[in-house]
């Protein structure tokens, strides 16, 4: 099968930093899916993974993004048959989805949502995974619109690929949803996605949200730079208020400052589930079929804005250029596998 992966862990612009390669294709384990790939997504776990790191033995493929067709199943699989069409986001531990077939643990797949596109699909897995997590599970946010009322969330960085399906979460929550932006297209982009209000992550937010009438902040999700709003997000959180990071720190945070308004502080790592093997670790395909279930409704919209063809190493590298600028709004996907 056609492959893109490294052995050296390289800056974009050198040519080996990502290259083609044929490889066998693999053989699924006892409770897994052999899936032939339509589309998948990038996203910084691939930048972040592609440029660190010891020389490899064997062609490392990154990519934790999917939406493809089961072509076999493993022995022990229950809940899915050849033919069927799935999206995923997959296991850090395993090798990723940029290749023509792509294992994945049944319990962590979902059948993909009918009314959205193999691109539209990949777009979604890992950041809807990372989004329902923060907010559902690590914040502890209801779900329901009646628990909500008169609460406030802030979403750091919030027309990212994480921000953009985590506005549309928050709003049918029936929060009152503040966003970040920086610039004119993702201000735009964010109050298209749910924000009620936006204000940048350039200033202070204490002093911004007082402006816009916001003067009791009950949760920040941050989804950028954790280091840089530290304080600032200390700072505009109500007292006994909960903070939720995705982004890990460069330098050590002072944890004291959240004493004095006994501020929950909780990290969201989307790969935890499957990385331990956790006892819930089914719960990312039921998150994933219940987000099927609220695009096919229509609760939720894709966050795709752009799609980049054929499948190979050269798209990659063009992806992984635009998401490294820092300036991607939602989600960008690679498909034409076989072009
Ligand atoms: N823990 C997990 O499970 C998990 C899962 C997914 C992602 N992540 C991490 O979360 C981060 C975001 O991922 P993503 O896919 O949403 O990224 P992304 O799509 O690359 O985010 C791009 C957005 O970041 C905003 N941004 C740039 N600088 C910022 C700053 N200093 N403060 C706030 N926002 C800023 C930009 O907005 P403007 O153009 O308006 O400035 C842009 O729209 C990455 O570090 C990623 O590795 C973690």
């Amino acid at each position: 099968m056609k492959a893109a992966g490294l052995y050296k862990h390289l800056p974009i612009d050198q040519k080996e930093s990502l290259i083609d390669q044929e490889t066998d294709i693999p053989a699924p384990g006892e409770r897994d899916l052999l899936v032939k790939m339509k589309a998948v997504s990038v996203n910084p776990v691939d930048t972040k993974l592609r440029s660190k790191g010891e020389e490899e033995e064997n062609l490392k493929i990154l990519g934790w993004d999917a939406a493809g067709i089961v072509e076999k199943t493993g022995a022990a699989v229950t809940g899915f048959k050849p033919g069927d069409e799935v999206y995923y986001s997959g296991s850090v531990s395993r090798q990723g989805t940029n290749s023509e077939y792509h294992l994945v643990d049944e319990r962590i797949a979902a059948e993909k949502p009918k009314n959205l596109s193999f691109e539209e699909a990949a777009a979604m897995p890992l950041t809807s995974l990372t989004a329902w997590e923060g907010l559902f599970e690590r914040l502890g946010i209801s779900e329901c619109p009646e628990d909500n009322d008169g609460k406030a969330i802030l979403l750091i960085g919030a027309a990212g690929g994480v921000g953009s399906i985590a506005l549309q979460l928050a709003k049918r929550a029936g929060l009152k949803v503040v966003g970040t932006a920086s610039r004119e297209e993702t201000e735009q982009w964010a109050r298209k996605n749910g924000a009620d209000d936006i204000i940048t992550h350039y200033e202070p937010f204490k002093k911004q949200l007082e402006e816009i009438g916001v003067k009791n902040l009950d949760y920040i999700f941050c989804l950028n730079s954790t280091d840089q709003h530290w304080e600032a997000m200390i700072e505009a959180i109500a007292p006994q208020g909960k903070i939720c990071s995705i982004v890990e720190t460069k330098e050590p945070q002072d944890i004291s400052l959240l004493q004095q308004k006994s501020v929950t502080f909780v990290m969201e790592f989307m790969f935890t589930k499957a990385l331990f093997g956790t006892e819930d670790m089914e719960s990312q395909g039921e998150i994933l079929r219940k987000m099927a279930h609220l695009f096919e409704k229509g609760e939720l919209h894709s966050t795709l804005t752009e799609t980049i063809r054929p499948f190979n190493a050269e798209s990659l590298k063009k992806a992984h250029q635009k998401l490294e600028s820092g300036k991607t709004i939602g989600k960008i996907v690679v498909s034409g596998f076989g072009e």
